[in-house]
């Protein structure tokens, strides 16, 4: 059997890329190392109790650090030895980080990122993920700016995210379609496993927080009852699938087919979850695959950014189901969209 790993694959799709000198390929290559670090710790998150707790300090004197801290520090080292980005925005850090070294100089790249996403699910062994989205930068030279990170979703050279489940995986887009790489611990290297990946035009699973259902727009609560009907002919009722790790929900409704609501609340108005670097990459993953990405009204690569923590509501899955999430919308909650 002939095995195709991440390096490998990245090499002969750097053709892909007529002027490109290998720097996004060498970008992808230091995400899949820090990757596999965070892997590497996260499956040894369960033996903290005997290893010593998270914010104590370890047989080694060190304080242990929680695995968000310790994903973003990994992320961040990554790239800052890799001298492919002039600038890195991080869920974890309030402002950018701009990198102005020797061999940041001729940088073209600025990177977003969500190192642990699902984080509420760490202690508790559930899967959980990391989410990365890549821009050309728009200023000129020295370190990166804050208007590098202001450009619209479609303006993505390149977006993934890594999921730490029963295997690890990488899932990436460069605009040419959305390929997954499985780890294979025992060589430690991600090997291509979903090569092309399709998503499915409706699938039979919705995801939600439906505890949040009291402050729902009226769209949204008449969808989940259409989610909830019976009906032979187009297979309802559905079913509901929730981790609360969106790498994790997402990642099985774009295999399986299904649809991913994070819609506004009356708590929270504008949506949880953020622009940069979980609505862009995971809508960009999701176009490149055959499916939609929307605030429920509008196509969330097009939105303007003016904040770097921004955030929206987010309709994202398979096309014909979002299509029918956004009627309802449309129908009952018009004055949200
Ligand atoms: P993070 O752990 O990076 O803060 O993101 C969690 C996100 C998303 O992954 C998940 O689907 C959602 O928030 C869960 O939110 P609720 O607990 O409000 O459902
Ligand atoms: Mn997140
Ligand atoms: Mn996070």
């Amino acid at each position: 059997m002939s095995v195709k790993t991440l390096g490998q694959f990245i090499i002969e799709k750097q053709t892909d890329f007529p002027f490109s000198k290998g720097e996004l390929s060498r970008l992808l290559a230091d995400i899949s190392i820090a990757a596999k670090i965070v892997n590497r710790e996260v499956s040894k998150a369960g033996l903290v109790d005997i290893l010593g707790e998270t914010g104590k300090v370890n047989i080694q004197g060190e304080r242990v650090k929680k695995l968000d801290v310790f994903a973003n520090e990994q992320f961040i080292a990554a790239f800052k030895a890799g001298g492919e980005v002039c600038a890195i925005a991080s869920e974890e850090n309030d402002d950018i980080i701009s990198i102005n070294t020797d061999i940041s100089k001729n940088a073209k790249y600025v990177i977003a990122i969500d190192p642990l996403d699902g984080s509420s699910n760490i202690d508790v062994n559930v899967s959980i993920g990391t989410i990365f989205s890549i821009y050309r930068r728009v200023s000129l030279k020295g370190a990166g700016v804050l208007e590098d990170f202001m450009q619209r979703g479609t303006d993505q050279v390149a977006a993934g995210y890594i999921i730490y489940g029963s295997s690890c995986m990488l899932v990436y887009t460069t605009g040419k379609g959305v390929n997954g790489f499985t780890l294979d611990p025992s060589i430690g290297e991600f090997c291509l496993s979903h090569p092309n990946i399709q998503t499915p035009k409706k699938g039979n699973v919705y995801s939600i927080n439906e505890g949040n259902y009291l402050h729902f727009p009226d769209g949204i609560k008449k969808y989940l009852k259409f989610c909830q009907e019976e009906d032979e002919l187009s297979n309802r009722p559905y079913s509901s699938r929730y981790i609360g790790s969106g790498v994790a929900d997402i990642h099985r409704n774009l295999i399986t087919g299904g649809i991913y609501i994070y819609p506004t609340t009356t708590k929270s108005p504008n949506g949880k979850l953020r622009l940069l670097y979980e609505c862009n990459p995971l809508a960009f993953i999701l176009e490149q695959a055959g499916g939609k990405a929307s605030t429920g009204g509008k196509r969330i690569m097009e939105l303007p950014i003016t904040e770097l923590h921004q955030r929206t509501p987010l309709f994202l899955g398979s096309s014909e189901m979002v299509d029918v999430a956004q009627d309802f919308m449309t129908k009952y909650s018009s004055d949200l969209i």
